[in-house]
């Protein structure tokens, strides 16, 4: 009831509806009208209230539940079921649990906040309520399962791309870092369950710090990573940060999967990548070793030269460069 009430006032934003059309609309006393109305402004929203005239809803709060981004999409399923919650641990530990009923392709999960967010290699990801982009899109290709690690490349672009349309020029750590400055603001855990060579479901896990503090970060995690308001100094909508980056990940993806084709993805990712023409340190079968970033081929591997003047191509692993966070040696 509270949701159908918001829509009514949202379809009649600035203006006062009265308690008695609400009342007849949707069938409840005058007195649950209140009560809802109440629960509405407890969430964020200011509504004016006139005895004579109603309710007014005056301004909305940066929420990412539908009600708040459907104006913003520009999708046609990612993104069109949004299951959203206040607190969750992880929003890739929740999708993995609808992703194995039949859950809508494209749904995303949201949590305001998580309690055991989830970062690559078994890290923590620190996601403070309110204060970024915590999300997972459930999704189920007919794919082959070897090339799944493409969807965290379309992933990174699709921020990277949105994050343009801001003003904000981000970086691409290939496969799955976002950053800004040199310091990490973002970043990318895409999960799978499949079969030999069957796809039950692939979780694109995204985090994006938006209005993320410095006090929000430890010490140690202040070194290495930054968020948006940090950069910019500006509080952002997050909402609409969120539905820029469901369209531009649907327009990639659908290119991906429906016609094979990676290109857009690829230019993205090379125009906006870190590591490409820079010396880079990872480990090789086990062994730290320095080599130059080349390339990103066509299939969305990374190319590397080594000193001996080798070429070889890395299809995952984690990559680190001197001058950005959390380099060691
Ligand atoms: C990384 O850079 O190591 C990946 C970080 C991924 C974080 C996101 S936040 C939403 C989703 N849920 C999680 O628990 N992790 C991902």
């Amino acid at each position: 009831m509270k949701d159908k009430i918001l829509s009514m006032l949202k379809e009649k934003e600035n203006e006062f509806v009265s308690g008695q059309k609400i009342s007849e609309v949707f069938g409840v006393s005058r007195a649950a009208i209140w009560k809802y109305i109440n629960k509405l402004k407890e969430d964020g929203y200011v509504i004016e209230s006139l005895s004579r005239n109603g309710y007014k809803l005056v301004s909305s709060p940066d929420l990412l539940i539908t009600q708040e981004i459907e104006k913003y999409l520009d999708t046609k399923y990612i993104g069109r079921n949004i299951v959203h919650f206040p607190s969750l641990n992880s929003t890739n530990t929740k999708a993995k649990e609808l992703a194995s009923t039949d859950i809508a392709n494209g749904t995303v999960v949201i949590s305001e906040e998580q309690t055991s967010g989830r970062g690559r290699f078994g890290r923590q990801w620190i996601s403070p309520k309110f204060k970024g982009i915590w999300m997972s899109i459930i999704l189920k290709p007919d794919m082959d399962p070897t090339n799944a690690s493409n969807i965290t490349l379309i992933g990174a672009a699709a921020v990277t791309e949105a994050l343009a349309e801001l003003g904000v020029e981000a970086k691409i750590k290939w496969p799955n870092d976002i950053i800004l400055n040199n310091k990490k603001l973002g970043g990318i855990l895409t999960e799978m369950s499949s079969e030999l060579n069957l796809i039950n479901y692939i979780i694109i896990g995204i985090g994006i710090n938006v209005n993320i503090s410095s006090e929000d970060f430890s010490k140690e995690l202040e070194e290495i990573a930054t968020s948006l308001k940090i950069q910019t100094g500006e509080e952002l909508s997050r909402k609409e940060l969120l539905a820029n980056i469901l369209g531009h990940f649907e327009r990639l993806y659908e290119e991906y999967i429906n016609e094979n084709n990676l290109n857009s993805t690829l230019e993205v990712c090379k125009k906006s990548s870190i590591l490409l023409g820079k010396e880079i340190q990872l480990y090789c079968k086990g062994v730290l070793v320095t080599a130059k970033a080349v390339d990103i081929d066509e299939e969305g591997l990374l190319i590397i030269e080594h000193k001996d003047g080798r070429i070889e191509k890395i299809i995952s692993g984690e990559v680190s460069m001197h001058g950005l966070y959390g380099y060691k040696q």
